[in-house]
């Protein structure tokens, strides 16, 4: 975590200057298009030897025993192509990873392929997106992240909105929200009915690459027993259900310093990143949420929106020259 907490530090001092100054607009990187405000997102410290990923002694969660075998697995996974298919309507300004070149292209490309390198190491599918508190980019970090897996050799990726309090991924995608997740876990809707993917293009046009080998599980109704539901044994068991299907598998979460969600889902997840913000994430808010994740496997920590992400003498950033 050390260049975490030496970025955060050095954003802590640098409030503490300007106090009352609006950071965010300070760290707009300038080669940026105007109006378009997206930041630097640099993956940090996924090294082998910060993370507890690859430590033998490492105690995990205990895992959410499946309450009952599931009958045919085979019988019950649905297949790609009967994914319903809705009208979707991207976010371009949100969903940076769809362009073709650009820097956040770039440091999302950088991020899976540290991923992917894990892969060689240990079995790893299903990663679950996590932060201390709100607004430090889970959802902006799950989508491009997503979106950069898919448009790697066309992988199947599944995407969970598992902020079953305050889903936003259908707003990015500009899709239904439900039914979703809520609905499955509580038991109203099978996997075949939360599942989506765009439509394609009337006019024959193919999809954005990054769009088309990309599946949605949106939050669904907003759940007031949201802590209930992500602790039930259904999710584990919807993960078996739908994993065959996918190369990759992201969850976007709800803050763990304030509910006990991402914690929950955590339990069902090969790996947890955790997003830390530049300039807001204070170092005590990320020593907590490491604290509450204590049993997950961490792969590391995601420092958004940064300035100077881009530049290769600061550690932070490293270029993947190769795409899909
Ligand atoms: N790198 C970035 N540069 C600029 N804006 C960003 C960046 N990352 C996130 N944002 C913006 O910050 C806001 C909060 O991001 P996001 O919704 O991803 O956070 P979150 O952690 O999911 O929040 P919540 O816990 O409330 O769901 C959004 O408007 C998003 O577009
Ligand atoms: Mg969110």
């Amino acid at each position: 975590m050390s260049k975490i907490y030496e970025a955060l530090l050095r954003a802590e001092l640098e409030r503490a200057a300007g106090a009352g100054e609006p950071v965010a607009e300070k760290r707009v990187i300038p080669t940026l298009q105007q109006n378009d405000a997206y930041q630097s997102v640099a993956s940090v410290d996924i090294l082998r030897e910060n993370s507890q990923y690859f430590d033998d002694n490492f105690a995990p969660l205990p895992s959410v025993p499946v309450e009952h075998e599931i009958p045919s697995l085979a019988s019950l996974t649905p297949r790609f192509t009967e994914i319903k298919e809705m009208p979707w309507h991207p976010s371009p300004v949100q969903l940076k990873a769809l362009e073709d070149r650009g820097s956040v292209v770039e440091q999302f490309r950088s991020l899976r392929s540290r991923i992917q390198g894990f892969r060689k190491t240990a079995p790893l599918k299903t990663i679950l997106i996590s932060s201390g508190h709100p607004q430090e980019g889970k959802s902006f970090v799950s989508a491009n992240l997503a979106i950069s897996f898919a448009r790697h050799k066309s992988d199947k990726v599944l995407l969970i909105d598992g902020d079953m309090r305050r889903s936003s991924l259908h707003r990015l995608l500009g899709c239904p929200s439900e039914p979703g997740l809520t609905e499955y876990l509580s038991g109203t809707a099978s996997p075949f009915e939360i599942m989506q993917r765009a439509q394609p293009n009337a006019d024959g046009t193919p999809l954005p690459k990054g769009l088309a080998s990309l599946t949605l599980i949106p939050g669904g109704a907003d759940a007031g027993n949201a802590s209930e539901l992500s602790g039930s044994a259904k999710f584990a068991e919807l993960l078996q259900i739908v994993s065959p299907m996918f190369d990759w598998i992201v969850i976007d979460s709800s803050p763990v310093n304030l509910v006990l969600d991402g914690v929950n889902l955590a339990r069902s997840a090969d790996g947890v990143l955790l997003v830390v913000r530049g300039g807001v994430t204070k170092l005590e808010t990320a020593q907590r949420a490491m604290s509450e994740l204590k049993g997950a496997k961490m792969l590391g920590v995601v420092l958004n929106a940064v300035d100077g992400a881009d530049d290769p003498e600061n550690g932070y950033y490293g270029y993947d020259a190769v795409d899909a």
